[in-house]
């Protein structure tokens, strides 16, 4: 063809990715601007047919400016962390330009690009929607300029937890030594196909009010609180090395009793914090109660719990004994009538609850403390989604 027209190709890609749950948690940043944390932390990479960020971007000569849509919105792509992202893209393309690769596309570089990115489940649902958000952002904004190889360095940029959703199954985010951040990435520790029996089991709370974001929570708690420099330094070193193996063995056992372990001790942080920072409600403290009376009556760990900076529960439980547990969470969170299906995602078998658990765990039932469980597994990092027909932009270069 002529040349004008390459000049005239616009580029259209749209890809997915996951939201992730630490089981060894990310809280206190040794650099804001770079976003490098205080400790490693572990995650189990959620599956994409529950939970989902799908983002389309496109880059054309004819557009006038950066801009973004975020779940149907436009919003401001002057957002710093939007801002990391997209120039550290535009400077490995430019480098790859420059590294001599022939199969480059030149034009793109100099093009605005439009992103529009939505979630498939409701953000009032208060789950961290940053971590798949702006993986899914960096991942796509690197097909359309067609790098490839490491990104979480980039993602991690967007929202620390975000790095993590850059790989399926088991990942870990190694902290990194060096001043300038570049050691600081997610590797995968096992693939999402090595624990197929594991389940997850998304509480969702029907909370009240909005609790303090991570970011500004977790600079508080960095200036605040000694029992968070104690656990950075002294605690996690060994807890990663303890869940990496755990992991590994598909240790049920010594995996669930550390992710709650980790879980509270990111809680007591909270409240070492000063002023202090609550995130658990008392549906969260009536779930931790549900669980560990649950474990005690079967004389061994078979459910765990951990919760982010909101109330949700997030549940780890072989799949063997989810229809037992998911009727006890019913039985002491008995949901509206008529507010629609109680249980979403991966269907759960019936099962039948008996008195005697009943009355091991003993609760005062809490009416529609629990608004849905959403019943998952773990899945895969992000994808490219080749239908052209799921393109979240119109050729007009506007949201469909
Ligand atoms: C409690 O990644 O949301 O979920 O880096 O400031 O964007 P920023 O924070 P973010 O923090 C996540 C905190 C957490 C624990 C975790 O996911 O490891």
């Amino acid at each position: 063809g002529k040349p004008e027209d390459s000049m005239d190709k616009s580029n259209i890609v749209t890809c997915t990715a996951p939201v992730n749950i630490a089981v060894i948690k990310y809280w206190g940043k040794r650099n804001e601007e770079l976003i490098l944390p205080i400790n490693s932390s572990l995650s189990v990479t959620l599956h994409q047919d529950q939970l989902k960020t799908t983002t389309t971007v496109a880059t054309s000569r004819s557009f006038q400016e950066d801009r973004i849509w975020l779940n149907g919105k436009e919003e401001d792509i002057n957002h710093p962390r939007i801002q990391s992202c997209l120039r550290e893209i535009r400077r490995l393309a430019r480098k790859r330009r420059s590294d001599g690769d022939p199969g480059f596309d030149l034009t793109s570089l100099s093009h605005k690009v439009h992103i529009c990115s939505v979630n498939n489940f409701p953000t009032a649902a208060g789950l961290a929607s940053s971590a798949a958000g702006f993986a899914c952002l960096v991942y796509t904004l690197a097909q359309v300029f067609g790098i490839e190889g490491e990104l979480s360095g980039i993602a991690r940029q967007g929202s620390g937890s975000a790095c993590r959703s850059m790989y399926g199954g088991f990942v870990q985010w190694i902290m990194g030594q060096k001043d300038d951040g570049k050691d600081s990435l997610a590797q995968q520790v096992e693939p999402e196909t090595h624990w197929p029996e594991l389940r997850i089991l998304v509480l969702v709370a029907s909370a009240e009010r909005k609790p303090i974001g991570s970011t500004s929570g977790m600079q508080t708690s960095v200036q605040t609180s000694c029992l968070l420099k104690h656990r950075a330094e002294s605690v996690v070193p060994g807890r990663m090395v303890e869940m990496t193996e755990a992991v590994q063995r598909k240790d049920f056992a010594a995996f669930a009793e550390l992710t709650m372990k980790d879980s509270n001790q990111f809680h007591a942080t909270c409240l070492d914090t000063y002023p202090p920072i609550f995130y658990l409600n008392n549906v969260s403290q009536q779930v931790i109660s549900l669980v560990h009376r649950y474990n005690r009556h079967h004389g061994e760990t078979r459910a765990a719990y951990t919760f982010d900076a909101g109330p949700n529960a997030v549940i780890f439980i072989l799949q063997q004994h989810v229809p037992e547990f998911v009727q006890a969470v019913q039985h002491f969170f008995p949901p509206e009538s008529n507010g629609g299906q109680f249980i979403k995602g991966l269907p759960v078998n019936h099962a039948a609850l008996s008195e005697e658990l009943k009355r091991a765990i003993g609760l005062e039932p809490m009416p529609k403390g629990i608004s849905y469980i959403i019943s998952t597994k773990a899945g895969p990092g992000p994808c490219v989604v080749e239908d052209p027909a799921q393109h979240l932009l119109g050729s007009d270069g506007l949201p469909k």
